[in-house]
């Protein structure tokens, strides 16, 4: 069984104090053990040191936002996943669309940042998705596609069952813009039956595919009743304590 996941992707936004008044700020309910979901915050890199000793006694993991494809070298201020792995990070987002929009990052480094990531057994958390415009041209299992199948090109595929795909489409994403929970759904399923072509049916099923774009509070749940979305990448609502935590207990069993 595939354990959800909910990820807190706090972008460019939170000094360290800010981060730690966060988690001072969240509701006690939201830090406690959850059954089969697992909570992750990827912070600013400032803020992961001060957040790993800030967690002590909360089952969160820590996320990194990024990361370079090679361990070390002149990389003028690169993170590279050593330093990661150093830290206690147990994860990192690969391919964010914010990074392919204004750092350059394409299919081909996305590639070689998840060969490392998993070679250094960090979990990646690779994000695809497709434009407005690809949206409004039908194009959208095409644009996928092709992203995955760069992606996965020359991986090793011993590795990749502990892969976590985040479905965000572009136009969704900071918009108020949601796919339906039926189209992310469709979407999620369809991903799933390619990975089983390209790859193999039990590693297609052992990945977790998340969905994200707009997350909020009060539609958290639709998204996580799809049998094929195993959680959720938030963005802008993971920076408010109440309704980050109450997205974090929309992956609680209902009462
Ligand atoms: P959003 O961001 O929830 O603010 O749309 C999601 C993301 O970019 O990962």
């Amino acid at each position: 069984m595939r354990n959800k996941l909910i990820v807190a992707n706090w972008k460019m936004n939170f000094t360290v104090s800010e981060a730690l008044k966060f988690i001072a700020g969240l509701p006690r309910e939201a830090k406690m053990e959850l059954e089969d979901a697992e909570v992750v915050i990827c912070p600013p890199f400032t803020a992961l040191y001060a957040l790993d000793e800030a967690i002590e006694g909360i089952p969160f993991q820590l996320g990194a936002q990024n990361m370079h494809w090679e361990e070390s070298g002149p990389f003028t201020g690169e993170i590279s996943p050593l330093f990661l792995k150093e830290m206690n990070i147990k994860y990192v987002i690969l391919g964010h669309s914010e990074r392919r929009q204004h750092f350059q990052e394409t299919d081909s480094t996305i590639n070689k940042k998840l060969a490392l990531a998993l070679q250094q057994k960090l979990i990646p958390i690779v994000c695809i998705g497709e434009t407005v415009s690809d949206h409004k041209e039908g194009q959208t299992f095409e644009v996928l596609e092709g992203q995955i199948k760069k992606i996965l090109d020359g991986q090793l595929k011993a590795d990749l069952g502990s892969l976590v795909w985040a479905y965000e489409p572009i136009w969704a994403i900071g918009t108020g813009k949601n796919a339906s929970p039926e189209q992310s759904q469709e979407v999620a399923q369809w991903m799933r039956k390619l990975i089983a072509k390209i790859l193999d049916a039990p590693t297609a099923e052992s990945m977790r595919i998340l969905y994200g774009g707009s997350v909020s509070e009060e539609k958290a749940r639709g998204f996580l009743k799809q049998p094929d979305i195993d959680g959720l990448l938030v963005g802008g609502a993971s920076l408010d304590p109440k309704k980050f935590a109450d997205i974090i207990m929309s992956a609680a069993p209902a009462q």
